[in-house]
């Protein structure tokens, strides 16, 4: 078996110092984003972790990363004296580490080190819930300690190379590392392909849920677990934390006019999500995929606001949202801009008729956003009628559980019901009974199926 990675700063007793570290590659990987966020934002990933003191973030200027450390000499001594006065553990840097500068900067500084893929790791593992999630991020971290191990060895190898070592403990275990990582992952593999099989299995029982669905999405600490638990009644998870929420929740609510609708509260998205993780992320984002309605959740008072939601409309494009679902958005934390910026807002979010601005936290704007929520799923509403055979209680009663009934009258050939219901809602009917569905009404087949093929993880 592999080692498991190091899980020690999350289960001490005592909580692990640690220091974030944003190296700043301006013209790089995040160029145009201001470095000052970025760390504040990797500092709020740290949060998320359990069992950390964080103590905080610096940004630390580096126009060209060094191979052995990463950082220049200086700049490694500069930090280390930093790092022991104030008894750092656990240092993470907010960008990509390779294995041979994780290896020197950790002897260098006596200190565990994480890079920002290692951290969101952590963070998925930690938080992930359903099977699928599960396996996905289980696969990442494989596939992340694999190339870790690889690579140190390689260093290793060549450092010994030179004292004319054949073999040695060394490289033995570290090949039968590799082999049991293999293992493990094709075993993963296979129990990933069996959850993506009965995925159709799950999808029909989706169809089951009754009424429209309504997924809340938006940038990590935008506010969305605190307008789900306002608009729900719901006491759990407003934390000021990133990844409160990993996998979506879901709970019925009653809109103005008695429209019942399900809202979905999902994962927070944030930029530059390492590609190793974008399988696992996107497992946890599927009831977004069915959704009827989509609210995207804007921290409006941050200073990256458009930023940050070119990056949630760039990964929902990504996941192959279908273009057809209305989308609104919420422009939250109205409260928080300073006066003048407020008045701004306002007039920009009064032209377009797409945004509502409000509070979340003191329910500012929200009746206002529920009442287009619900004009919204009515205005896609249509009208059918459905001839049901006597034989068929299961699809009658699904119709009405659903609450799209308007008419039911009695024919020779059976019910004879005339139904109200949205665009989706008819897909599911037609997904769960598709010998009953209406003429021309096939459920859709859904991109995000087709898109998973070219995964590697699930070829
Ligand atoms: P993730 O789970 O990381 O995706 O976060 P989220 O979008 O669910 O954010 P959450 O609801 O946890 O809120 C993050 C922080 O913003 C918390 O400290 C909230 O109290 C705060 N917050 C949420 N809505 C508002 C608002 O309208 N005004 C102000 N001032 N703060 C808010």
């Amino acid at each position: 078996m592999p080692t498991p990675p190091d899980h020690t700063h999350s289960t001490a007793a005592k909580p692990t110092r640690a220091l974030v570290l944003h190296p700043d590659t301006r013209g790089g990987d995040r160029s145009g984003r201001d470095p000052k966020y970025a760390v504040a934002e990797a500092v709020s990933l740290a949060h998320a972790l359990p069992g950390l003191d964080v103590l905080g973030g610096e940004v630390v200027r580096l126009p060209r990363p060094h191979p052995g450390m990463l950082f220049g000499s200086g700049k490694v001594e500069e930090l280390g004296q930093r790092i022991e006065a104030d008894e750092i553990e656990l240092v993470l840097i907010d960008g990509t580490v390779t294995p041979v500068q994780q290896r020197n900067l950790e002897k260098a500084w006596k200190v565990k080190l994480l890079d920002r893929t290692g951290l969101i790791l952590e963070i998925f593992a930690d938080r992930a819930a359903t099977r699928e999630g599960v396996l996905q991020v289980d696969l990442a971290a494989l596939s992340y300690q694999r190339t870790r191990l690889v690579r140190a060895w390689t260093h290793l190898e060549r450092q010994r190379g030179g004292l004319g070592f054949v073999g040695g403990p060394g490289e033995t275990q570290i090949e039968a590392d590799r082999r049991a990582i293999d293992e493990q992952m094709m075993k993963l593999r296979r129990q990933l392909e069996k959850v993506v099989k009965t995925r159709e299995l799950h999808r029909a029982a989706r169809a089951k849920v009754p009424y429209p669905v309504v997924a809340l999405v938006g940038y990590t600490n935008a506010g969305k677990s605190t307008l789900f638990n306002r608009l729900t009644g719901a006491e759990v998870m407003a934390k000021d934390m990133l990844f409160a929420t990993l996998d979506p929740t879901m709970r019925a609510v009653d809109l103005p006019h008695g429209l019942r609708v399900i809202l979905s509260d999902t994962v927070g998205f944030i930029s530059d999500l390492p590609t190793q993780l974008v399988a696992a992320f996107r497992a946890t984002l599927e009831e977004v995929l069915d959704a009827d309605l989509i609210v995207h959740v804007r921290d409006i008072s941050h200073p990256e606001t458009d930023a940050q939601s070119e990056d949630v409309e760039t990964i929902l494009e990504q996941l192959g949202t279908d273009a057809t679902i209305p989308r609104i958005e919420m422009w939250n934390k109205a409260d928080a801009l300073p006066v003048e910026s407020r008045a701004t807002a306002e007039n920009l979010a009064a032209r377009r008729d797409d945004v509502y601005l409000g509070s979340a936290l003191t329910g500012q704007g929200l009746d206002t956003l529920l009442e287009r929520i619900a004009a919204d799923l009515t205005e896609t509403l249509s009208d059918t009628d459905l001839t049901l055979p006597f034989s068929d209680g299961r699809a009658r009663a699904w119709l009405h559980e659903e609450g799209v009934v308007q008419n039911e009258t009695q024919t020779e050939d059976g019910p004879r019901i005339s139904v109200r219901w949205t665009a989706r809602q008819a897909a599911r009917f037609a997904a769960a009974f598709p010998d009953r569905a209406p003429a021309g009404l096939v459920p859709p087949k859904d991109a995000p199926e087709q898109d998973r093929s070219d995964d590697p993880w699930t070829s």
